[in-house]
């Protein structure tokens, strides 16, 4: 199997990547669901929608400062690093992500982020935007124990992330559909393809005649739809991948 996906790869034309939470399991940070996700210790409804923020900001606050916390201290794992390497290499064209953990990036891709940033912050009312990495104020914002403001309005800061219920930002959305109609082949990393209308990505390589390959421990929503599956963790699978590639494409598989 690896080596048939090794071969789509190093003969495809435009390469991407769709990922999920499972890529990033690795670098330290839990994915949703399943045993330990974090959909078991936290409900979606009071942490992670527009109603839970308006109902209780405080424990909002709490929950994504916890995850920036956690998300600070990750670095890029062996996955990220191939997928960056696959990007020099010119194969693959972008990753586009349902994390907000940044890891893409700091690995060196060129990324589409679908839900949203953990280090960035916008008002709740007008619209202001501020990147804390950029702005250099994450520690200082993580250790506040108010509730942030915006120094513009007053009102209250949400992160720039996206909650159910909410619409995926448009140009990124956009970005994406582009993306997934030009590509001949799409890895599909660490993620349950559960989550609407991110999980459509892989589903419309696949219709416009694109081929898929599957990095994960165990079947997902996009198993049946995959042409080639590798079973295993991401940093294990992606590392010997990236070999597979390489030699195929010395010996011109
Ligand atoms: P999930 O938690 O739903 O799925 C994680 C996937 O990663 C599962 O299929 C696991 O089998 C797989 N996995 C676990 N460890 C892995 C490893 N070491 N290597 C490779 N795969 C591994 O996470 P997502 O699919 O990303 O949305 O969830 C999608 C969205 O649901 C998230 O972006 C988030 C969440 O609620 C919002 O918050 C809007």
């Amino acid at each position: 199997m690896i080596e048939e996906a090794a071969r789509l790869i190093a003969r495809s034309r435009f390469l991407i990547a769709f990922t999920g939470a499972g890529i990033s399991a690795e670098s330290g940070i839990p994915t949703f669901r399943g045993k330990n996700g974090l959909w078991e210790n936290y409900r979606i409804e009071e942490v992670a929608t527009p109603q839970a923020f308006s109902r209780n900001p405080e424990l909002v606050w709490d929950f994504y400062r916890m995850r920036m916390r956690k998300m600070m201290e990750a670095k890029p794992n062996r996955a990220h690093f191939a997928l960056a390497e696959l990007e020099r290499m010119g194969l693959l064209k972008a990753v586009i992500t349902q994390n907000i953990d940044d890891l893409h990036r700091e690995a060196g891709n060129t990324v589409v982020e679908l839900h949203g940033n953990i280090y960035r912050v916008k008002c709740s009312s007008c619209s202001y935007r501020e990147n804390l990495k950029e702005s250099g104020r994450l520690e200082e914002f993580i250790e506040e124990k108010a509730l942030p403001r915006c120094p513009e309005c007053g009102a209250l800061l949400r992160p720039d992330v996206v909650w159910f219920g909410e619409p995926l930002p448009e140009s990124e959305w956009r970005r994406a559909v582009s993306l997934a109609k030009k590509a001949d082949v799409c890895l599909v990393i660490g993620t349950s393809a559960q989550v609407f209308p991110a999980a459509y990505i892989p589903m419309i390589v696949k219709d416009e005649g694109g081929r898929l390959v599957e990095v994960n421990p165990e079947n997902t929503g996009i198993t049946h739809l995959a042409d080639v599956v590798l079973r295993g963790s991401a940093g294990d699978v992606m590392e010997r991948l990236l070999e597979k590639v390489k030699s195929c494409l010395a010996e011109k598989c």
